[in-house]
């Protein structure tokens, strides 16, 4: 019989594919799940609990107190910590803030972390006022995507918001990130009932213009903003519906990834419109990821207390082994879901500037 298609013959022993391969087992050897057997694959890192901006959903204009320098890990610090993640199933990592460009050359950690096998998808979330000046030096270092914070696209509007000016230098750095190829550009709003929310039709026009991915976000209770959650929350379902009176809407699946977002497309629109609904459509079911925050502690939920202490064991010599196995054990604690109900205030979670949203 004559075979159908003839077998090439192999490429042969080759080094490098021999590194890859040797890496690919170790990397996957056990992949983290945790007790409701969700596989554990994405690590959100705060670099900075700091930031240059003082959004009023997030802290109080004269700042939190912030964690003292010496706490904040070290990019080392953090590397090693991105390794032994990788080595139980990790693979992509988020570098969030507070603001994480305020800290110096980032670049540098993402280079390294870049290098660590098994990392696979390396993504940043800003503010983007440092964005236009970094970009280029972000992409080449390895940053495949970033995700800017964008609450209005009115001057005033969002000096008010922010307590700073900086929309042109956000959107300067929208454009920057997208030459840099570091798209699809994703763009988070808080929505806030009187503040914004005339804005949503203005923010639909722009994804029928430009490849820009627009994801509404309800405002979540944090410590510092109990009151105006309460009285400007907004829910995705009202949203979408104000989304649909712009034009036709079918849904799209995620540009990138499949994070929390539903989302959705005008016809022959270049960009989407998504809505992130953590309180009228927990998404606990589907949760992926863990936090870690500037200085060294894992988040297990974003709305949970719970936080563990890596830096002490890295700083006392514990070593991969150490950090490895405290990761796997924290597995068994991460939660089923959040129980925060619907227009309930809860105090339970700092500023998301600790932690990184
Ligand atoms: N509710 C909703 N989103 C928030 N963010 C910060 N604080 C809050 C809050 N209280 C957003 C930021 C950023 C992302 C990391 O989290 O705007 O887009
Ligand atoms: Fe800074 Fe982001 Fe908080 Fe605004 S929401 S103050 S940009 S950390």
């Amino acid at each position: 019989m004559v075979a159908a298609f003839a077998v090439e013959p192999g490429p042969g022993p080759n080094p490098g594919n021999h590194k890859a391969m040797i890496d690919l087992i170790e990397t996957v050897a056990e992949p983290l799940v945790d007790a409701f057997r969700r596989p554990i694959t994405y690590l959100r890192v705060s670099v900075t609990d700091r930031c240059n901006l003082r959004c009023v959903y997030c802290m109080p204009e004269a700042g939190l107190p912030w964690i003292p320098k010496p706490d904040v890990l070290s990019y080392e610090e953090v590397a090693e910590i991105v390794r032994a993640a990788a080595r139980i199933g990790v693979r992509s990592i988020r570098l969030t803030g507070g603001e994480p460009l305020i800290r110096r050359n980032l670049d540098r950690l993402v280079a390294m972390i870049a290098a660590i096998p098994g990392i696979d998808d390396i993504a940043l979330s800003t503010n983007g006022l440092l964005l236009a000046d970094q970009a280029p030096a972000l992409a080449a270092a390895g940053l495949r995507r970033v995700n800017v914070s964008l609450d209005t696209l009115q001057d005033e509007r969002f000096t008010a918001i922010a307590r700073r000016p900086g929309l042109a230098r956000t959107l300067a750095g929208i454009d920057a990130a997208i030459a840099a190829g570091l798209g699809p550009v994703k763009i988070n709003c808080v929505l806030m009932r009187g503040t914004n929310d005339d804005e949503i039709e203005a923010f639909a026009e722009l994804t029928r213009k430009r490849a820009v991915h627009i994801r509404f976000i309800e405002v979540m209770p944090v410590t510092e903003n109990v009151d105006l959650q309460r009285n400007t929350w907004i829910s995705s379902d009202e949203v979408l519906e104000r989304l649909g009176t712009v034009g036709a809407l079918h849904a799209v699946p995620n540009p990138h990834g499949n994070g929390p977002a539903r989302t959705f497309a005008y016809d022959d629109a270049p960009g989407t419109v998504g809505v992130i609904s953590p309180l009228a459509h927990d998404y606990c079911e589907t949760c992926n990821r863990v936090r870690l925050s500037a200085d060294g502690r894992l988040k297990l939920c974003l709305f949970g207390d719970n936080m563990i202490d890596l830096r002490t064991p890295l700083r006392t010599g514990g070593g991969q082994a150490a950090i490895e196995s405290i990761l796997r054990n924290s597995m068994h604690i991460k939660p089923e879901r959040h129980h925060l109900q619907l227009g309930e205030a809860s105090s339970q979670m700092r500023a998301f500037s600790e932690i990184g949203g």
